[in-house]
């Protein structure tokens, strides 16, 4: 769907469609004089009598098939008191969900209707633009071609008088935003045949190449000559080896900045290894490459808006499979940083590839501040469910600004302890640490394994695991992969991190 723009008279707005977000509380159509000049047969139109306004209703009111715009659509946003951003995307996925059912090729929204909404109109039509897009994903691409299946619309306007850039400006971000999830939750539920870590790194490689960020690419031996095997060892149970991908944002004037550093789990799919999974919904482990779709998405965004941030990603990718050369539990490897990990459990392997990338990440780059993004734990699944991730930082700033990139992007973070104590949890008897502790406070001995490797930094770990995918339809995304963290990445990007 292409975003436009009709500048001019009302008269002059043409659309199959106009969209009306409206309140419940006493509608009346002059509070809306733009709609009502430009739709006077609405007010005349005995269907408006039946019309709430209430939070998800959807009504559609016909005119004269021949109008420039011979339709509304009111999605309704219920008692003012009430609104809050992500009733509105809801209700705009839904609402061009709609338009596609009913074969509609363009919609049109009037500015001015944003006006009676508690919140400024450019932040609305970044939402609305960003919701309109996921609202129309569907995820069945590898369907073959059923004719009769009703086609996106093809056009999304904004209309007013005149569009100042800032408001153009908005909607350009919602789009980018848009892509970035949307590019994450394609990755993520992609079947795991169709993508292994080498084609996960050229995708990487293609779409940097596009969009003007640096990407270099570390294969096996590339790995081995600078020590990885926490990473390698993951890898070496598949015939589909392991790849890191490094993707750099540095624009001229901050090039010699301590960078921003995101560090995605790339495990493309996860069986478990030796340890192997129960078969009951293994096939959702395509998906444990999340954390660095999220990475590749936003570095993307990053570079295709040029914020002025020297910002670089890392996606730590690999296959975890039980194969003949397989690593075992019990086995001892030699992290980048030269420490000996014991293994005991080989399905806690997201830890173990991201113990190198971030050990990488400080030998290169030495960050500002260094965020990783993961599918790490069952146990932070169980702690929170699927509408929060987990946050571990100690680093009391960091963590708000997370959570402010969160609200700002509909993905919620709840801030958990990495609590000292418990690193007594991961000692091993035989080297210098063990890669897993107990089940109990399991989410939060893993991030306190991950802190160990990220070292003396400004640090925060996202916990992603019960949030990246979900078993329910939601109005703007279908069941499976939902590409969370992507736009909180984004926004943390965008933000003034301090
Ligand atoms: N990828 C899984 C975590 C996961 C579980 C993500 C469910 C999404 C949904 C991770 O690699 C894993 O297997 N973690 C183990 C760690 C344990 C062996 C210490 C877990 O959580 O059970
Ligand atoms: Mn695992
Ligand atoms: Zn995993």
């Amino acid at each position: 769907m292409e975003i436009q723009f009709q500048e001019g008279d009302y008269q002059q707005w043409q659309a199959d469609i106009l969209l009306a977000p409206t309140l419940e509380d006493g509608f009346a159509l002059d509070q809306y004089p733009e709609l009502d000049a430009a739709c006077p047969w609405l007010a005349v139109a005995p269907a408006m009598r039946d019309v709430r306004h209430s939070q998800g209703e959807l009504a559609i009111i016909y005119g004269h098939p021949e109008l420039n715009i011979p339709r509304v659509l009111f999605l309704g946003l219920g008692k003012k008191e009430d609104f809050c951003v992500e009733t509105l995307r809801l209700a705009v996925g839904k609402a061009l969900q709609k338009c596609r059912e009913l074969r509609l090729s363009s919609v049109l929204l009037p500015l001015s209707i944003l006006d009676l909404l508690p919140c400024g109109r450019n932040r609305l039509v970044e939402e609305m633009v960003y919701a309109a897009n996921l609202g129309l994903y569907q995820g069945n691409w590898l369907k073959q071609k059923d004719e009769a299946a009703p086609k996106d619309p093809e056009r999304f306007s904004l209309a007013a008088k005149t569009l100042p850039q800032d408001i153009r400006n908005a909607a350009q971000r919602g789009e980018n935003a848009s892509w970035a999830t949307l590019l994450a939750r394609k990755l993520a539920n992609t079947p795991a045949n169709l993508l292994s870590p080498a084609k996960l790194a050229a995708q990487a490689q293609s779409l940097a190449e596009a969009s003007g960020l640096g990407c270099h690419v570390l294969d096996e031996q590339a790995m081995q000559d600078i020590g990885m095997g926490a990473l390698l060892s993951v890898g070496q149970g598949s015939v589909n080896p392991p790849r890191l991908v490094v993707l750099e944002h540095a624009p001229n004037a901050q090039a010699q900045e301590p960078p921003l550093v995101f560090v995605g789990k790339g495990i493309c799919f996860d069986s478990g290894g030796i340890s192997l999974k129960p078969a009951a919904k293994m096939h959702q482990m395509k998906s444990d490459m999340s954390g660095a779709a999220a990475v590749l998405a936003a570095m993307n965004v990053v570079a295709r808006e040029n914020l002025p941030k020297h910002i670089v990603g890392i996606m730590a990718c690999a296959e975890n499979m039980p194969g003949g050369a397989a690593v075992k539990p019990g086995d001892v490897v030699y992290a980048m940083n030269g420490e000996s990990i014991e293994i005991t459990n080989t399905d806690a392997e997201g830890r173990m590839v991201l113990a190198d990338a971030l050990c990488y990440a400080m030998q290169h780059y030495s960050p500002a501040i260094l965020v990783d993004i993961a599918t790490l734990t069952g146990a932070c699944a169980v702690a929170l469910g699927d509408e929060l991730a987990g946050l571990f930082s100690d680093d009391s700033p960091l963590v708000e600004h997370i959570r402010a990139a969160g609200q700002t992007a509909g993905e919620n973070f709840w801030h958990l302890p990495l609590w000292k104590n418990y690193e007594k949890k991961l000692q091993s008897e035989i080297a210098d640490i063990c890669h897993t502790g107990p089940r109990e406070g399991g989410a939060i001995n893993a991030a306190l394994f991950l802190r160990h490797f990220a070292g003396q930094v400004r640090y925060a770990h996202l916990d992603i695991a019960g949030v990246d995918w979900q078993e329910k339809a939601s109005s703007l995304c279908p069941k499976g992969a939902t590409g969370f963290g992507a736009r909180t990445l984004i926004e943390l990007a965008r933000g003034g991190l301090q």
